[in-house]
């Protein structure tokens, strides 16, 4: 059994107070009653460059990239679990979350791979369509990137037929899932 303390969820909806982030909330919720801690990153606050393969960070230099991912590689090196939330947008991610994971590269060299070893990821994705082959195409890119970055995806909450915000406030069940994810991810 292990024991996850500091969670870090990555709201990449640029939809404040949307179904994502009622999710991640309600994750975050169960988190800290079950004595956990950590934080939701709003992906639309910050500023991501693109990944532009440069790959200073594969010759023991930071990120060529000045930006806002400075700090947030700090904060993902100092988590147990890391949570990506995203709706499905065009059977994929949002462009934050794509832009987010593409900054992943920064990881793929031995040096920076020790860092995440030994993490692991959930994905919360809701989507508008009742037809759930709608999500495969994300759920896969996050699987073989997870597998590729050799962390273990240990839960998804995928979540269909929501559209408007709040609309997942009308799944009670969902909503004590999400509870319930963030109580068992932490003892
Ligand atoms: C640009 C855009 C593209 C979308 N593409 C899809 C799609 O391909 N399939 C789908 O089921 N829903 C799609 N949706 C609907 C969203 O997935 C849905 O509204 C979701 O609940 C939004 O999450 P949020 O409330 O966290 O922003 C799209 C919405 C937007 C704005």
């Amino acid at each position: 059994m292990h024991y996850h303390r500091k969670i870090l969820s990555i709201m990449g909806s640029p939809r404040k107070e949307g179904n994502t982030d009622l999710l991640l909330s309600r994750i975050m919720e169960g988190v800290k009653k079950a004595g956990g801690y950590g934080e939701i990153i709003y992906l639309i606050e910050k500023k991501i460059k693109d990944c532009d393969g440069c790959h200073a960070c594969w010759k023991g230099n930071d990120c060529s990239k000045n930006d806002d991912m400075n700090e947030i590689y700090q904060k993902i090196n100092e988590s147990d679990v890391i949570i990506f939330g995203t709706p499905v947008y065009w059977y994929g991610p949002t462009a934050l979350i794509k832009a987010f994971l593409d900054r992943f590269v920064y990881y793929n060299c031995p040096e920076n791979r020790r860092k995440i070893n030994g993490k692991s990821a959930i994905i919360v994705i809701p989507f508008e369509d009742d037809d759930i082959s709608t999500v495969a195409p994300l759920v896969e890119m996050f699987e073989k990137s997870l597998k590729y970055l050799e962390i273990p995806l240990i839960e998804k909450l995928i979540v269909s037929g929501v559209s408007k915000k709040g609309d997942v406030l009308k799944f009670e069940g969902i909503m004590k899932k999400a509870l319930i994810i963030g109580d068992k991810i932490v003892r």
